[in-house]
Parts: structure tokens; C-alpha cells; sequence
């Protein structure tokens, strides 16, 4: 009853971070993954462009959950809502209060993050929200711990907000396959994946005139140079946006404005005056390649509910469905 939370061991945050960087900055095409875009300041900020006019998928995701949430939990009647990256628990609330109405109890819930204080505080606060919730938090990652999600009865599995669009192909494939494999029958998995649409909008949502996105983008430089002790500012840096219409994917880049070397942990590295540093990856989605990339990972969609910009799906194991 009430809050319980497993905390696996996860390598230290500056650990993680500095065989990141090695790994990226070691590639022709330079890289840093886009997961260090939030500490606080980076998260205040991400915060601050899903408020921004261009910047549509949150809300959109949010009306459709609104929307929709009854119909989404009634065709698998979970008892268990799992949210990968659940961070501080803001998405959740449409999902709990109709699995509440169609159950007639609270279901239980399992906030999956890295973080163990944002599973803290979202906990805390849903329990003020929902007297008597079941929470069973789990802080680790991704790559590692999936398998530990537990929950109780059919268990309805989300990753929410289009994050999955920020794993490339191989990445994204190895994901789903790891979320199928942890699924049994009754389960499902709610995805929140953003539509392809006109350029021009989705370039102005990832560079707005306010320039919140650039500042977010140039943010992580400033997290790479107090983290690792680095001589990085993020005034050498500037923000560049690109549709790549081929892969159908938004592409967020650090241009450097002059030539750096510094050295990072042995690693000698050198970025020429309008170097590409690629910092994020942003994949929109048709539902043909929504269908395709769940069949590959051997998840069968069962329904899902559009505002014609942003989509919000469910599937099930594919050789569990019958
Ligand atoms: C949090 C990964 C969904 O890709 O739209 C927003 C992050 N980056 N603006 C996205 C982001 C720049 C966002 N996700």
C-alpha cells in the first residue's frame, strides 16, 4: 500500500555524461545525446517551450488524452499504468482518472524515470491528488531495467510526449522491442508519437521567435562545462533547426561560431569555426510508419486518436494477440 520505490544503480550522472561525450564528439558528424539537454535549467526551459505558440505537441497530446482517455483505457481495461520517463508525473492524470471511472478503484501506478528525486516529487504530489493511490516507483534506465516493471493485472505500459522520436532507427527499434518483450497478454503500450506536417511549422517549433529552443539547445554546453569542469561557453555556439525531409525528422545543431580544441579526459578534440554539433534528432511520424515500426518490434496497433498533428496509439504483443 501507499509508496514504495526501487532505485537501481545507475552510473553517476558525470560518468554517463563523459562516456557520452567521447563516444559522440569521436564521430565525423559530431554528437551529444539529447537526454543531457535536462538538468534544472535545461527542464525550466523544456517547460517553457511546450507554453510557446509554435511549439504544438504538448498541448495536442494533452486535448487528445482529454478527449479520449476513456475510450483509450476501455479497450484493455488496465489495472496498472506504467509510464516510462515519467519524470515528474504531469501527463498522467487523464489516464488515472478514467481507468478510476471505468474500474471503480484507483489503479496502481509505476513511474519509471531516471530520476529518482522527479519520481519523488510527481509521487508525492499525486498522492496528495488521489488519497490512497498505490505507487511503486522505479529509478534506472532504459537500457537496463525495463524488465523490472512489475504492476499488478493487465498493465497499460505509456511513453508519452513523442520522446520516442528522439531514438534514431536502430535505437528506437532495440526500445519497442525491449518494451514488447516485457509484455504479457492484457497488457498494452500507449505511445505519443508527432505527425509529419508542413515544414515550415514544424521548423518554426524547434526554432521559435523567442528563441526558448535555442537557448534550451545552447543550455547543454553549459551542462557539459560544469559537469565535467570544461572551459565550453555557450556563446561559442549557435542554434540551427533542419527538417530532413528524407528521414523525415527535425535535426537540432550547435554551430560553432569560432574553432574550439579542449581536451576532454585524455581525448583531444578539435571543432572548426561552423562546425555541426547534432544535438537532438526529432522524427515525425506517418501511420504507416507508426504501423510498420511497431510490426518490426512485434507490436500489433490496436486503435489510436488523432488531432491530425500529433497521435496517440495503442498496441499489443503481436503473437499474444490471437
Ligand atoms: C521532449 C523529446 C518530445 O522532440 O519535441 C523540444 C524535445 N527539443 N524542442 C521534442 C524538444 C526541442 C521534445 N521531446
Amino acid at each position: 500500500m501507499g509508496f514504495s520505490m526501487k532505485e537501481y544503480e545507475v552510473e553517476s550522472a558525470p560518468d554517463r555524461l563523459l562516456a557520452d561525450l567521447k563516444h559522440g564528439l569521436a564521430q565525423p558528424q559530431k554528437s551529444i545525446p539529447p537526454k543531457w539537454f535536462y538538468d534544472e535549467v535545461g527542464s525550466k526551459l523544456f517547460e517553457e517551450i511546450t507554453r510557446l505558440p509554435e511549439y504544438y505537441p504538448t498541448e495536442a497530446e494533452r486535448g487528445i488524452l482529454l478527449n479520449s482517455a476513456d475510450d483509450i483505457v476501455a479497450r484493455t481495461s488496465p489495472n496498472t499504468l506504467v509510464e516510462l520517463g515519467a519524470g515528474i508525473s504531469d501527463k498522467t492524470t487523464a489516464l488515472i482518472d478514467a481507468m478510476h471511472r471505468l474500474n471503480g478503484q484507483l489503479p496502481w501506478y509505476v513511474p519509471f524515470d531516471i530520476s529518482a528525486d522527479a519520481i519523488l516529487d510527481g509521487s508525492a504530489r499525486l498522492q496528495g491528488q488521489y488519497e490512497g493511490i498505490n505507487i511503486h516507483g522505479i529509478a534506472g534506465d532504459f537500457d537496463h531495467h525495463l524488465g523490472e516493471i512489475g504492476g499488478e493485472g493487465r498493465r497499460m505500459i505509456a511513453l508519452l510526449g513523442g520522446t520516442i522520436g528522439n531514438y534514431p532507427p536502430a535505437e528506437r527499434r532495440f526500445l519497442l522491442e525491449t518494451v514488447a518483450g516485457t509484455m504479457k497478454a492484457g497488457d498494452s503500450f500507449l505511445l505519443g508519437t508527432d505527425l509529419v506536417k508542413d515544414p515550415a511549422r514544424l521548423v518554426a517549433a524547434y526554432d521559435d521567435s523567442a528563441g526558448v529552443t535555442a537557448e534550451f539547445n545552447r543550455n547543454v554546453i553549459q551542462v557539459i562545462a560544469t559537469t565535467l569542469d570544461l572551459p565550453l561557453s555557450t556563446d561559442d555556439f549557435e542554434h540551427k533547426a533542419v527538417w530532413n525531409a528524407v528521414e523525415e525528422w527535425i535535426e537540432i545543431y550547435l554551430v560553432a561560431r569560432r574553432a574550439l580544441r579542449f581536451d576532454v579526459d585524455g581525448m583531444d578534440v578539435s571543432i572548426a569555426e561552423g562546425e555541426h554539433i547534432l544535438t537532438e534528432i526529432s522524427a515525425k511520424f506517418t501511420m504507416d510508419r507508426l504501423r510498420s515500426n511497431l510490426a518490426e518490434a512485434g507490436l500489433a496497433l490496436v486503435d489510436s486518436w488523432t488531432d491530425g498533428d500529433f497521435t496517440v496509439s495503442l498496441s499489443t504483443r503481436a503473437e499474444l494477440a490471437g
